[in-house]
C-alpha cells in the first residue's frame, strides 16, 4: 500500500466570551497598561467561565473543525488532546472530548503533553500515526485553560496567560497539492524548571504544604526563557527550511507560538522575514499555551492571510523546554 499523502482538511477554533483587559489587571496586581503592553505586547486575554473546563473549549473548536473539513465526529479515528490543564489528571481529556463529540469507540484517543510546543508535537504525531495507513482521519486539539493554573496573585506570570481552544482535521490529500511538508520536534529537558507547575505529581504530591506554598501554579524564569526561545525557533527554522531546500521568501505566512510581541520580532529580524508577513494575535488572546498555534493557523485563514497554495511555517516552543516546527501546504 503506498504511503498515503496527509493534509490539514480543515479548522477551528474556540475563544470563552470573557474578556480581562490591561485595565482591570492593575486592580488586582501591581502592574500597568503601559508595562505590560510594551513588554509583551497583550492587550487582553479570554478567561473561561467558571464550571467552563478545558474539554469544553476544546469541544467547541473542534466541531469547528469538522464542519471546516466537511465532515462529521463518525468519520475521526484519532484524537490528540495537546493541553498542559487537562479537566482532570486521569483520565485523559481527549476521551472526555471523544464523549462530548460523539466520537465511537473505534478511535484512539489521548493527551499530549508538550506545553506550548503541543500543536506542532499533535501534528507530528497525527501525521506519522495517519500516513501508517491504520488510521484515517484525526484531530488535533491544542486546548487550554490556563486560567485555571495561573497565580493570580503573581505579576510577572498573570498577565500573561489566557484560555482558548483551535483544532484541525487531518486526513489524506484531497489532491489539490494541500499537505504537511514536514515537522520536526526537539527538546531541552535540561531547562525544564525554568517554567513549571512545581507540585502535584509524583515528585511533589498535592498536600496542605504545598497548597499553602502556592506550588501548584505556573511557575517562570521568564526573562531567561526569553532567550532560549528566539534561539530555539531561530534553530528550528532554520532546519527546516535546510532540509526542505526551501528559503525563506517561500513562506508566505508564519504561525508563531504567540508568547510575547518582542519575541516574534526578534525572531522575524534575526531569520530576515518581515514582521508583517507574521501572523500576530497576541494582542488580543495573550499566551494560550498549546492552543496559541492552532488558535492563530484558524484565525490566519479566516482572514485570508493563508491561501489555497501558500505555504505557511508553523513554530513553537515552551515548557519542557520542548521546540519544534512545521511545514504546511494548502
Ligand atoms: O510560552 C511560554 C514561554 N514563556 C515565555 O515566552 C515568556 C518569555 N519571557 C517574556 O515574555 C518576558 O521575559 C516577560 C514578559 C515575562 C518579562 O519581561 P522582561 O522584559 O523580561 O521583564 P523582567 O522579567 O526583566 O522584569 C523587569 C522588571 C522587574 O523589575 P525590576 O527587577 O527591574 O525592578 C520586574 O519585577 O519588571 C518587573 N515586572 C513587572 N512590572 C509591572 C515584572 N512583571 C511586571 C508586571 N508589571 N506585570
Amino acid at each position: 500500500m503506498a504511503t498515503p499523502t496527509i493534509a490539514i482538511l480543515g479548522t477551528g477554533s474556540y475563544v470563552p466570551t470573557r474578556v480581562l483587559t490591561n485595565e482591570e489587571l492593575s486592580k488586582k496586581v501591581d502592574t500597568t497598561d503601559e508595562w505590560i503592553l510594551t513588554r509583551t505586547g497583550i492587550k487582553q486575554r479570554r478567561i473561561a467561565a467558571e464550571g467552563e473546563s478545558t474539554s469544553d473549549l476544546a469541544a467547541h473548536a473542534a466541531k469547528a473543525a469538522l464542519i471546516d473539513a466537511g465532515l462529521t465526529a463518525a468519520d475521526i479515528d484519532l484524537l490528540i488532546v495537546a493541553t498542559i490543564t487537562p479537566d482532570l489528571p486521569m483520565p485523559a481529556t481527549a476521551t472526555i472530548v471523544q464523549h462530548k463529540l460523539g466520537i465511537g469507540t473505534h478511535a484512539a484517543c489521548f493527551d499530549l503533553n508538550a506545553a506550548c510546543s503541543g500543536f506542532v508535537y499533535g501534528l507530528d504525531t497525527a501525521s506519522a500515526m495517519l500516513a501508517s495507513g491504520r488510521y484515517r482521519h484525526a484531530l488535533v486539539i491544542g486546548a487550554e485553560k490556563l486560567s485555571s493554573v495561573v497565580d493570580w496573585k503573581d505579576r510577572t506570570t498573570c498577565v500573561l496567560f489566557g484560555d482558548a481552544a483551535g483544532a484541525a482535521v487531518l486526513g489524506p490529500t484531497r489532491g489539490d497539492g494541500a499537505r504537511i511538508i514536514a515537522t520536526k520536534l526537539y527538546s531541552e529537558g535540561g531547562m525544564a524548571e525554568m517554567l513549571c507547575i512545581p507540585a502535584g505529581g509524583s515528585a511533589n504530591p498535592a498536600s496542605t504544604a504545598t497548597l499553602a506554598g502556592d506550588q501548584h501554579f505556573i511557575k517562570m524564569k521568564g526573562r531567561e526563557i526569553f532567550k532560549v526561545a528566539v534561539r530555539e525557533m531561530e534553530d528550528a527554522v532554520e532546519e527546516i527550511l535546510e532540509q526542505h531546500a526551501m528559503t525563506a521568501d517561500q513562506i508566505a505566512c508564519v504561525i508563531p507560538h504567540q508568547a510575547n510581541l518582542r519575541i516574534i520580532e526578534a525572531l522575524s529580524k534575526s531569520m530576515e522575514i518581515p514582521l508583517d508577513r507574521f501572523f500576530i494575535n497576541v494582542d488580543r488572546f495573550g499566551n494560550t499555551s498549546g492552543a496559541s498555534i492552532p488558535l492563530a493557523l484558524d484565525e490566519a485563514r479566516r482572514l485570508g492571510r493563508v491561501r489555497r497554495g501558500d505555504t505557511t511555517l508553523l513554530v513553537a516552543f515552551g515548557a519542557g523546554l520542548t521546540y519544534g516546527a512545521a511545514l504546511v501546504r494548502w
